[in-house]
């Protein structure tokens, strides 16, 4: 069965970090709805000022953070000793799992442009302590597939038309793909069924099941349950990121940077922080 769109919403201006200003496609009040995952934000802007405060150093636990840029760059290091810059076409999955302290600093492109995602995924309580794990992808190392009528999608985790991800063994058995669709032409795909499953729109403008209404630029569109997809592109050529992973169905406690299953695990994170005994993981400590 087709999944069915049951929701179509905008993001919504927030500003995060030191100053960064973004939109939010969902976030804590929404995440019940979107179990696996947590938050999903869309930095967009070619005004330095409203992203060069960036992300200063802070700590994950419980969570992975999965960064994916299209235009300028995220320089970023952490405190497993990784350092670098993520550029376009890359992505950065992180997975915190016991912590990490980290910092993410946007940088602009020729013409001031930035523009990139940052999804969190939950872990689930039997992998919010597993030690920390970094994977740095390049735009080359994301594979490319060509599918019928002119559709091409990056895969950055899951597989499309035989064309799977580089990214692998991940708990909640997500799918991440990056869809260009050309003006009149359709996109169908399956996703498991029971998987929770969001579409949000970069550029264009489409239609996610045969009925729903037509969805633009920076809106976030929810699927109900089914065995698969089925997305038409309006008049235009539609972009869309499609996001897919199994729901855990655990308690969430959930305060800023760190989302654990219980109170007494987030004030632990917290009061661990705070004296200096957060982070778990051999590596540089920046503490
Ligand atoms: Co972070």
């Amino acid at each position: 069965m087709v999944r069915k769109v049951i929701s179509i919403t905008k993001s919504v201006p927030t500003i995060e970090g030191a100053g960064v200003h973004l939109k939010r496609a969902f976030g804590f009040a929404e995440a019940p709805n979107l179990d696996p995952f947590l938050l999903l934000d869309d930095f967009h802007s070619s005004d330095p000022e409203r992203y060069t405060p960036g992300f200063p150093w802070h700590p994950h636990r419980g969570i992975e953070t999965i960064t994916y840029l299209l235009h300028g760059e995220v320089e970023h290091g952490d405190s497993m000793g990784n350092k670098g810059t993520i550029a376009e076409g890359d992505v950065q999955w992180m997975t915190a799992g016991s912590g990490i302290i980290h910092q993410e600093m946007p940088v602009g492109d020729k013409k001031n442009l930035l523009w990139g995602f940052q999804l969190w995924a939950n872990l689930p309580a039997s992998q919010k302590m597993m030690e920390p794990r970094y994977r740095g992808l390049t735009a080359g190392e994301i594979p490319l597939a060509k599918l019928a009528g002119g559709v091409e999608a990056r895969v950055i985790c899951g597989n499309v038309g035989g064309v799977r991800g580089p990214v692998r063994d991940i708990v909640i058995e997500p799918e991440y793909i990056d869809i260009t669709v050309p003006a009149g032409a359709s996109f169908t795909h399956p996703v498991s069924s029971g998987h929770t499953c969001f579409a949000y729109v970069m550029e264009g403008t489409g239609q996610f099941d045969d009925k729903s209404k037509k969805a633009g630029p920076e809106s976030l569109v929810i699927f109900g349950d089914g065995d698969g997809i089925s997305v038409s592109a309006a008049g235009t050529r539609l972009r869309f990121l499609l996001v897919s992973g199994r729901p855990l169905r655990e308690p969430v406690a959930w305060r800023g940077p760190i989302v654990m299953n219980t109170k007494a695990e987030l004030d632990l994170a917290f009061k661990e922080f705070r004296e200096g005994t957060f982070l778990r993981h051999k590596g540089v400590h920046m503490e």
